[in-house]
């Protein structure tokens, strides 16, 4: 791995995602300065690459048909939800393409929408706080919402914008329980029919050598499926607890398991999502442990080790730890077929090895570049008019089997997917007492 890009990765880690850092308690200040680091350090290569597919900066002819709002030749208008780490970095990337403009702001907190309303220009009187602020930024003239808040407000808030006739580009996870998994359905199914966009922003999935080696593996180039490995270990997460505080909870919520839903759910999800993409099947039973060794007992988990079976007696062995000093971050996948092995990490690379090899290729900042591919993927496929959302149901696959991996390590007995299926458990926080 690039030494700049290991670094670069594990500050946009320990920033963008809920990290170490920051739900460890630190300062704010010190998350902001790290995401500026990172953002700088990821300009050079990531822009170059960007800009020769993307037309930054010029202005974009668009077809008089589209059914966005706006104007022929003016660009897509934004609303932010969610104005933290992922929420100003992901904003700076949909900016930097020229082909969208930012014209309202939400976050529960009013200091964060007014931050990131002054960063992205956008007019004070459309920064909206609160729990409900999002319901104001959606009754805006606004084409599209980009959604970063945390994942326990993904469905309530993604069907909303649907129903406000608005395009959603949301952060994985989509979901903390199977109630809402199936909300995220039916709002990708809503938008389809009312010719509407809905992407889920896995940058895996938007990797042109995943693409390619994932198209080989289910045209039989590794024969048929034997045994899969998923693994993400990390040194970041910290080994904090949940804030005492209802309205604090809202800031360091990865340690509440209501609103992350558990690092499985939160983080691992990255693995798990490229394995249920390679198997391309939901798996049939999960059996599986963890606990909390470093973390405190009223806290999530630290560590989960869960067997899942996929139809025709396809295995997967999953592992996730966090907070481990020392320890190579790695999100990988490997599957074994009859015929030879896939090998995907998102910090390096992807190939198949066997008697239909593929050489894949190398990769750094799939951080970066596979969301700007989203974005640009967002983009193209609201001015073609291309409403199938294939994200949603493959993300609804791949959060269902976080949710599996999680409930069978809870329980400590096997889960099957219909069971699962028919869960009507909703995680619920508590937010007494915040502001409406
Ligand atoms: N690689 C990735 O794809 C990746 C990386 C990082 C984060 N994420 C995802 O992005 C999302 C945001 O993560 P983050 O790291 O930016 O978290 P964050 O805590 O830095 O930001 C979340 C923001 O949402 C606000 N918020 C909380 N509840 C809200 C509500 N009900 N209405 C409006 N605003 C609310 C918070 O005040 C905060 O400003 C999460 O779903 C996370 O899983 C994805």
């Amino acid at each position: 791995m690039n030494s700049a890009f290991a670094r670069c990765y594990g500050l946009a880690a320990r920033t963008n995602t809920l990290c170490g850092a920051l739900r460890a308690g630190q300062a704010m200040r010190f998350h902001v300065g790290l995401l500026k680091e990172c953002r700088t350090m990821n300009t050079g290569i990531d822009r170059r690459r960007f800009i020769s597919t993307a037309a930054a900066g010029t202005v974009i002819a668009l077809k008089p048909s589209l059914v966005f709002g706006t104007q022929a030749n003016s660009k897509i208008t934004l609303g932010l939800i969610g104005c933290g780490g992922r929420g100003n970095w992901i904003a700076d990337l949909f900016q930097e393409t020229g082909k969208y403009q930012f014209v309202a702001c939400a976050d529960y907190f009013e200091d964060r929408a007014k931050a990131s309303g002054s960063r992205l220009q956008v007019d004070a009187q459309r920064c909206y706080s609160g729990l409900s602020g999002y319901r104001r930024l959606l009754e805006q003239d606004l084409d599209a919402v980009v959604i970063e808040t945390p994942p326990y407000f993904h469905p309530e808030q993604s069907m909303a914008a649907v129903d406000a006739g608005k395009h959603v580009f949301v952060a994985k996870p989509i979901a903390v329980d199977v109630p809402g998994c199936k909300t995220i359905a039916a709002a990708g199914r809503k938008a389809t029919q009312r010719k509407l966009v809905f992407l889920v922003d896995f940058q895996t999935r938007a990797n042109e050598f995943y693409q390619e080696a994932v198209r080989r593996v289910h045209a039989g180039d590794m024969g048929p499926l034997v045994l899969g490995e998923a693994h993400y270990p990390w040194e970041g997460g910290g080994r904090g607890g949940p804030p005492a505080n209802n309205e604090e909870c809202l800031r360091n919520w990865y340690y509440v398991l209501e609103i992350s839903g558990d690092f499985i759910v939160e983080q691992s999800i990255h693995a798990l999502d490229v394995a249920t993409w390679i198997v391309d099947g939901d798996p049939v039973r999960a059996v599986g442990a963890g606990g909390r060794k470093l973390r405190p007992a009223n806290s999530i988990y630290d560590h989960f080790a869960v067997n899942y079976w996929f139809p025709d007696d396809v295995l997967l062995s999953f592992t996730s730890i966090q907070s481990i000093p020392g320890v190579r971050d790695q999100i990988t996948c490997r599957f074994f077929g009859a015929e030879g092995v896939i090998e995907t990490d998102y910090f390096s690379g992807v190939i198949i090895r066997g008697r239909k090899s593929y050489k894949g290729g190398q990769f750094d900042y799939l951080y970066t570049t596979g969301t700007q591919a989203n974005i640009e993927t967002f983009y193209q496929s609201i001015t073609a008019g291309q409403y199938a959302n294939e994200t949603v149901p493959a993300s609804v696959r791949s959060n269902l089997t976080a949710i599996m991996g999680r409930e069978a390590a809870y329980r400590g007995t096997e889960v099957t997917w219909q069971d699962l299926l028919q869960s009507e458990v909703r995680l619920t926080p508590d937010l007494t007492g915040l502001k409406s």
